[in-house]
């Protein structure tokens, strides 16, 4: 059953969120039972193959969405918006999220930082019955500002800007928080602060819940490893195993077998000779 808005707020349990971007993905999540699934601008990386998220376009998630949404009609799902799609005023941010919702069938949209532009977009959206998932600590559409893909919050002051953005959001209707690369106490704090729930990545056990993005938890990229991720499986390793098994039959004339062939009757051959 879809968890709602309300239920995902008061869940006794911690949370499970995970990434997808396609339909197979979404069939993996749901079936796995994630409770939350996140189309994520990480698309551009693991999935486009750029080399930020900054160039996913809105058509590009709703694009993905779309497809994730066909394999998981049963759960709940955040889209996030990309870069620039909600920077440029509240009018703007709703037509992007509005569209996400529409054409999706999304459940929430998710957008990174705590600015007074995003406070307010996020306002603005929840007032209007758009749920409104936050993002604060690093935020890869706005990395190069923050000096790289690096941990945040571990000074005083990165430290309570963090903690002050998480707070703002939940006051400006989010009904969730993202706390990326954060430290582990740091994110302890903001979860026993906030009443809406921390979903951590590379921030802790103590989040109300956890995400990890698709291709980190099954290994699809070999030799990529996060600090902040764990690999479940070796998928990439497998998959390459697998091309490499099948190339090597085709080259030795071992596949296709009469298993993988069809058969016709002797007669009907006949005739064509
Ligand atoms: O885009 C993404 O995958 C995310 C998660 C890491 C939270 O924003
Ligand atoms: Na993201």
């Amino acid at each position: 059953m879809k968890r709602s808005v309300p239920d995902l707020m008061t869940a006794a349990e911690p949370l499970v969120m995970v990434t997808a971007y396609d339909y197979p993905g979404g069939i993996h999540a749901e079936r796995g039972g994630a409770d939350l699934i996140l189309v994520g601008d990480s698309l551009g990386n693991v999935v486009l193959g750029y080399d930020s998220t900054a160039p996913v376009t809105l058509n590009d998630m709703i694009h993905h969405a779309r497809a994730v949404r066909r394999g998981a009609q049963a759960t709940f799902l955040v889209v996030d918006l990309p870069f620039g799609t909600y920077h440029t005023g509240v009018t703007d941010a709703m037509r992007a999220a509005v569209r996400v919702i529409q054409e999706t069938g999304a459940d929430a949209v998710k957008m990174e930082g705590a600015t007074p532009e995003v406070l307010d977009v996020v306002r603005v959206l929840s007032r209007n019955g758009i749920p409104v998932m936050g993002h604060v600590g690093l935020m890869p559409q706005t990395a190069t500002a923050q000096g790289g893909l690096k941990v945040q919050g571990k000074d005083e002051e990165s430290a309570r800007r963090t903690v002050d953005g998480a707070q703002a959001l939940q006051d400006a209707g989010a009904f969730a928080v993202v706390l990326e690369a954060i430290p582990a106490r740091l994110a302890r704090l903001i979860t026993e602060r906030l009443t809406v729930p921390t979903i951590g990545i590379g921030a802790g056990v103590h989040c109300k819940g956890q995400v990890l993005v698709y291709h980190d938890l099954l290994g699809l990229y070999e030799g990529d490893e996060k600090k902040l991720a764990k690999r479940y499986a070796e998928l990439g390793r497998d998959a390459r195993e697998a091309i490499a098994a099948y190339a090597a039959e085709v080259r030795a004339g071992q596949f296709p077998t009469k298993e993988q062939s069809f058969v016709m009757k002797d007669d009907v051959l006949g005739k064509l000779y």
